[in-house]
Order: structure tokens, then C-alpha cells, then sequence
């Protein structure tokens, strides 16, 4: 694919604080833009000045919510060099979400492609700091203007870029949470495995209502019995019960998350047993009562690995490990923040390099 390139000729001031950043809050210079249009496809891959979209009121994307999205970091590394971590999981899972909401998919390779370009361009946003990266944002959404409601004939893919800290203020401190009975994030036939923006509108009343209630996280139920568990907050979820790690297994509902995915094969590669399979809320309360659930973690690209320290159900809480990170989320942590910022093996081959 050829990509043009633009470079702007204003360059922004850069954070000077890095142990500042937040998460998603500061945008890098430039952008990735491609248009698809109906017979002609993807075509006018370039990279320009960071700026403002514009868009007509009845575009369908306004109305019908026709979009879909990635979420991805770019690490440096010690040398100066910069690496993206499984990106052809992310095209791949792009190409899931496109198919589900009538989106054309991008080839994997165009893909990759057009982040490491971006990322390139935009290297020197890749902050320093130990635990920053470029959080890089892919999206790719309806452009036609109507309001008829069928899928568009046109499409906007574009690649932002975000030098971030940490997701949680709060780094890697366990976190407490709620199971959440009354609202679901999503069910099976809908789009739950999707990363479309859709899933996310869906989710943040029962967010809120956790957070006024003094919970960091909600943890979803399936949308049909209520009784298994699916995700917590924006991340797939996992227990230590009894030795073994138990997760849910991907039923459609759920999305699969590339760090969920990489966390099973380390595990599997440790020798730990693992099930994924259907888990009630109760067969969690009951393993905390008698001692068995030793941890409890989320997994996702933004906070990595994020502890669960306390689970409040139907006015029970149970404490998970004192409060404390246990031993093997924090292996699992260690041992991927230690591929991703090239400090660890990676005997995976899970690293690129972007040049
Ligand atoms: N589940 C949801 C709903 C998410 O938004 C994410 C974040 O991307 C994940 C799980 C974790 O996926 P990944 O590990 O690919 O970031
Ligand atoms: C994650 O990376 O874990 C996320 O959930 C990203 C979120 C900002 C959508």
C-alpha cells in the first residue's frame, strides 16, 4: 500500500512532565486517514497534520453508530527503538468487528502497515518514562450522509495517537468490584465479541452507578441468565481458584482480548492449568468462603494486568488475597511489560520493531 505523507509544519509542544500524562488526553501531531468508497474500495492511504474531521450533521455514523475500533500501544525501548506488541491480533480482531457491522475490512498487512507508519512519523511522541507508550488508536466509521438505515457506502478509517501514563490513576493497585445485576454490556447474536464504540455507550450507566457506589469496576454477568461472569470493566477477567486459572471462555459476548490471549499462553507455557468455561458469580462467592480464590485479575492493553482486591455481590464482599496483587498476576504483569518494553525474552516473537 502507498501511503503519502504530510507532514505538518506546526509542530505541538510535547508533555514535559511524562509522569503527568493520564491516559488518552494529549493527541501526537499527525494522523493515518483512508477513504473507502463502493466500488473503487480502500483507496487515498495517507498520513496528515492532526486535525479536526469535518462532518456533516446526518453523517450515518451520528445516528447509527456504523464504527468500529482498535486499541494498541507503541513501547521504546532503552536503545531508543520502538516496537508494537501483536499487531496482526488487532488487524485481525478490526477485521471480526468490520464483518459484524457490515464495515469493509482492511487487509492485515495494510494494517500494520499504516500503524507502524503513523508511529514512525510520530516517533518522537512515543514518551520515555518507564510504564509510558504511544497508545495508538485505530477507527474506522460510516461516512455517508442520510439517514436511511442501511450500511454506508463510504468509510473513513483513521489512526490517532496518544502519548499515555497509566489507565488506572492508581497503577497496578488492586482495585475493588462490583457484579452488576440489572444492566448487561452485551449478548450473544449482539456484538459483545465486537470492539464497536456501541458496546461502550451500553456500558457506562452501570460504570457510573459502581462508581458512586464506591466500586472501581463492574463485573458483567451474561446478558441471558445473569449468573456468569463475562468481563470486568473494559477487560477480560481471570481467578486463581484452587490452583488452576479459570476464565470465561469466548462465547460471543465477550471480546477477545489480545492481553487475554497472551496471558493464557504464558500461563499454559508455566505449567498452570487452565479452563475456560462458564463461571457463576456464586461459584466465586462460595470459592472466597472457603479460602480457594486465591486472585483475581483484569487484562487489557491499557492497565496490562489490573488486580482485583474486593468483589461486592448482592450485598456480600468477598477480599481477594488480603487486598493484595497476588503472586502470579504479578508475574504476569512482570513477564509482559517486560516483553512489551524489550526487557524480557520474547520467545513468543511477539514484538515488531516499526522501521
Ligand atoms: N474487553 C473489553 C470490553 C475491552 O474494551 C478490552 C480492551 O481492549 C479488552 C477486553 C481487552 O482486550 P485487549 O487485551 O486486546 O486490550
Ligand atoms: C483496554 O485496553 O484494556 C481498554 O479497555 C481500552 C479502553 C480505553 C477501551
Amino acid at each position: 500500500m502507498e501511503i503519502k505523507i504530510t507532514k505538518t509544519t506546526t509542530p505541538k509542544e510535547k508533555p514535559v512532565d511524562e509522569s503527568k500524562l493520564g491516559f488518552g488526553q494529549v493527541m501526537s501531531d499527525h494522523m493515518f486517514l483512508m477513504n473507502y468508497t463502493e466500488g473503487r474500495g480502500w483507496h487515498d492511504a495517507r498520513v496528515t497534520p492532526y486535525a479536526p474531521l469535518p462532518m456533516d450533521p446526518s453523517c450515518m455514523v451520528l445516528h447509527y453508530a456504523q464504527e468500529v475500533f482498535e486499541g494498541m500501544k507503541a513501547y521504546r525501548w532503552a536503545d531508543g527503538s520502538v516496537h508494537l506488541f501483536r499487531p496482526e491480533e488487532n488487524a485481525k480482531r478490526l477485521q471480526d468487528s468490520s464483518d459484524r457491522l457490515c464495515i469493509p475490512q482492511i487487509p492485515v498487512d495494510d494494517f500494520v502497515q499504516a500503524v507502524k507508519t503513523l508511529v514512525a512519523v510520530d516517533k518522537d511522541w512515543v514518551p520515555h518514562q518507564e510504564g509510558t507508550s504511544l497508545y495508538v488508536r485505530p477507527f474506522c466509521f460510516a461516512t455517508d450522509n442520510h439517514l436511511g438505515v442501511h450500511a454506508s457506502k463510504t468509510y473513513l478509517f483513521c489512526i490517532i495517537g496518544s502519548p499515555s501514563g497509566s489507565y488506572y490513576p492508581n497503577g497496578i493497585d488492586p482495585v475493588n468490584i462490583y457484579v452488576e445485576s440489572r444492566d448487561v454490556r452485551a449478548v450473544r447474536g449482539g456484538t459483545g465479541f465486537t470492539k464497536c464504540g456501541g458496546n461502550y455507550a451500553a456500558s457506562l450507566r452501570a460504570g457510573e452507578a459502581a462508581a458512586t457506589a464506591g466500586y472501581a469496576q463492574v463485573l458483567w454477568l451474561d446478558g441471558v441468565e445473569r449468573k456468569y461472569i463475562e468481563e470486568v470493566g473494559a477487560m477480560n477477567v481471570m481467578f486463581k481458584v484452587d490452583g488452576k486459572v479459570i476464565t470465561p471462555a469466548l462465547n460471543g459476548s465477550i471480546l477477545p482480548g489480545i492481553t487475554r490471549k497472551s496471558c493464557l499462553e504464558l500461563v499454559r507455557s508455566w505449567g498452570v492449568p487452565v479452563e475456560e468455561r462458564k463461571i457463576t458469580a456464586e461459584e466465586l462467592f462460595v470459592a472466597a468462603d472457603e479460602g480457594k480464590l486465591e486472585e483475581a485479575w483484569g487484562t487489557g492493553t491499557a492497565a496490562v494486568i489490573s488486580p482485583i482486591g474486593e468483589m461486592g455481590w448482592e450485598g456480600k464482599k468477598a477480599a481477594i488475597n488480603g487486598g493484595e496483587i497476588g503472586q502470579l498476576s504479578q508475574k504476569l504483569y512482570n513477564t509482559l511489560t517486560g516483553i512489551q518494553w524489550g526487557k524480557v525474552e520474547d520467545v513468543h516473537h511477539w514484538v515488531t520493531n516499526i522501521d
